[in-house]
């Protein structure tokens, strides 16, 4: 059975940036393949956070994943931290990675651009990753648009340690949902919708009220026209609320818009946040039953042995390729 690893980071709550990007695609990709679903919290002590938050974070994002139609029978979920082999290939990998293929990354440059004190972690940042992904032996990570350059240096880097010790690593392809790879922020439709971003209006996140949900949409940025037609260059607010739409319901942009023929933005808008509301209903209330659940330990505890397992194979391979520690 071919692997699919993915990993979100436990910061703030997943968006449905977020979750059209990537989440979704996981509950149909757990049936044909082996899934390995990791919250990824190494990656998010990157920039500096709260360790009560953190934890609540990471708990949340668990219950999150089950939520949304994770099932623990069929993919393994599990905490980066809680499996050391990744920062250890992390390592492995950072020794093989050239200072200028990280400068290059444009999250990098995102992230560091006019800021002191950057943090060494915020350029290593894409080697983690890669050991993430390469210590599973994966054959596809599904993603959103924004990952695609850590996905590609993944596999240099597994090309790279391939031909220098031994053909010990799968070559990983991406894999990126057909509509909604980098859906947009809500108040300005050019920048992708981003949990860090600190106007919350621009963000709607799995656990927003309706009320939230309503508002939200409500002062969504538009244009003047008053048609709903889909035009991502000329018109990438409405076009994003359509994706947004056509990717919760299942109807196709096209139909969209001719339900919408003659339709006003406010009505537009309304129908559009019904159909998150719609959409999120059912996921909250597993949401709040799974929170608090022993049940969720017990997925997590299965989870990190399970991948613990896994991880370790590979590392020792690696290791051994390198000549590390002594021969076993
Ligand atoms: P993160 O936590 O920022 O985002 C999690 C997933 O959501 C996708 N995504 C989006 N998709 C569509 N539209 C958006 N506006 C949007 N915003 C985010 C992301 O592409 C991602 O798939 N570096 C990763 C976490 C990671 C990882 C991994 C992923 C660490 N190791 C190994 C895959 C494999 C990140 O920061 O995702």
């Amino acid at each position: 059975m071919k692997k699919i690893f993915s990993g979100v980071q436990p910061t703030g709550v997943v968006t449905i940036g977020n979750y059209i990007g990537a989440f979704r695609q996981f509950t149909t990709l757990q049936d044909e393949y082996d899934c390995l679903f990791c919250i990824v919290d190494q990656h998010a002590i990157t920039v500096p956070q709260d360790r009560l938050k953190l934890r609540e974070s990471i708990r949340s994002l668990a219950a999150l994943y089950l939520a949304v139609g994770i099932d623990p029978q069929k993919a393994t979920l599990f905490i980066q931290s809680e499996v050391p082999a990744h920062a250890q290939a992390g390592w492995i990998m950072q020794c093989i990675s050239y200072i200028g293929e990280l400068e290059r990354m444009t999250q990098f440059k995102d992230k560091s651009e006019g800021k002191d004190g950057v943090s060494a972690s915020l350029l290593t940042y894409p080697p983690l990753m890669a050991a993430d992904i390469l210590l599973y032996q994966t054959d596809i990570v599904p993603v959103g648009d924004d990952q695609k350059q850590h996905v590609e240096l993944t596999r240099d880097l597994a090309e790279r340690f391939n031909k220098r010790y031994n053909d010990i690593l799968t070559i990983p392809e991406i894999r990126l949902p057909k509509n909604g790879a980098r859906i947009k922020s809500l108040q300005d439709p050019l920048k992708k919708m981003s949990k860090s971003d600190p106007n919350k209006k621009s963000t709607i996140t799995l656990l927003d009220t309706p009320k939230e949900i309503e508002k939200k949409i409500k002062s969504a940025v538009t244009d003047s026209e008053g048609i709903v037609a889909f035009d991502v260059e000329n018109k990438p607010g409405v076009s994003n609320l359509l994706i947004i739409e056509s990717a919760l319901t299942g109807i196709s942009i096209e139909d969209l818009v001719s339900q919408y023929e003659g339709v006003g933005y406010g009505d537009f808008k309304a129908s559009v946040a019904k159909s998150v509301i719609d959409h999120l209903t059912p996921i909250q209330e597993r949401y709040e039953t799974l929170l608090h659940s022993e049940q969720l330990d017990d997925i997590l505890d299965e989870g990190a042995r399970k991948a613990n397992a896994m991880a370790l194979k590979t590392l020792k391979k690696m290791e051994n390729a390198m000549g590390l520690g002594r021969k076993r």
